[in-house]
C-alpha cells in the first residue's frame, strides 16, 4: 500500500471534491485526541445523510474512553490508537435501513477527513460480532450495529489505487464490449 504525508491542516476544512478524493481508509493512528466539537461535526453530517422516505433511522453511539476502545478493538487491533469509535446503529424497521446507514457512514467518512482526520468504515469483522458489541455498548436487541468508524489522527494518508474514469463511465449505453477488451 502507498502512503503519503498526514499533510491535512486541521481545524480548517476542504473543498467537497477534495475530500472525496484524499479520502482513505486510515488504519495507523497517532493517539492524539480529537476535540468534541470536531465529533459532532462530523456526527452532524452523519445525520444529515439521504434516507429512504427521509425516515432517519439511524443513532450514532461516539465511544472515546480507552477502556471502551479495548473491548472493540477485536474488530481491528489497529483501533486502540483511534481517538474515538463511532457506532452506527440502525433501526431495521425501515426498508432502507442498510442504504441509509451506508450514507450516514459515507458522509461520516468524508466529514472527518475534510476536517483533517483519519477514519475507516469497519464491517467485514463488526458484523459476525454484531452481537457481542451490541452487549458491550448497550444497544437495544431490536437495532442493528452497522459500522464502527474509528476516527483519529492519521499517521499517514494512505493511498489505493482506483479503477480509471474511462473504465467505469459509459455514456448513453452499457458497451457491447467489455472494457478492458477497449485498445
Ligand atoms: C462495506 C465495507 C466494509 C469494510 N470493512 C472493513 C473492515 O472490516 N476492516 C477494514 O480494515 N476495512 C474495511 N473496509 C474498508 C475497505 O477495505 C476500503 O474501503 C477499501 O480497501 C478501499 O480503500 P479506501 O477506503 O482507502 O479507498 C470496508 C469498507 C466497506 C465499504
Amino acid at each position: 500500500m502507498l502512503y503519503e504525508k498526514a499533510s491535512c491542516k486541521r481545524g480548517t476544512t476542504m473543498d467537497t471534491f477534495e475530500a472525496i478524493e484524499k479520502r482513505r481508509s486510515v488504519r495507523q493512528y497517532t493517539g492524539e485526541p480529537v476535540p468534541k466539537k470536531d465529533l459532532e461535526k462530523i456526527i452532524d453530517a452523519g445525520r444529515l445523510a439521504a434516507s429512504g422516505s427521509n425516515k432517519q433511522p439511524w443513532e450514532f453511539i461516539v465511544i472515546t474512553e480507552a477502556e471502551m476502545i479495548n473491548k472493540l478493538k477485536v474488530a481491528a487491533l489497529w483501533m486502540d490508537r483511534a481517538a474515538a469509535i463511532i457506532a452506527v446503529v440502525m433501526d431495521p424497521s425501515s426498508r432502507w435501513w442498510l442504504e441509509d446507514g451506508s450514507a450516514a457512514t459515507q458522509n461520516i467518512l468524508l466529514a472527518s477527513t475534510a476536517l483533517g482526520y483519519g477514519s475507516c468504515w469497519l464491517e467485514g469483522y463488526t458484523l459476525p460480532r454484531e452481537e457481542e458489541f451490541k452487549g458491550i455498548l448497550g444497544i437495544p436487541k431490536e437495532k442493528k450495529l452497522l459500522t464502527l468508524i474509528p476516527i483519529g489522527v492519521p499517521v499517514q494518508w494512505p493511498k489505493k489505487e482506483k479503477k480509471p474514469l474511462d473504465m467505469v463511465l459509459h455514456w448513453e449505453k452499457y458497451p457491447s464490449q467489455p472494457v478492458n477488451a477497449k485498445g
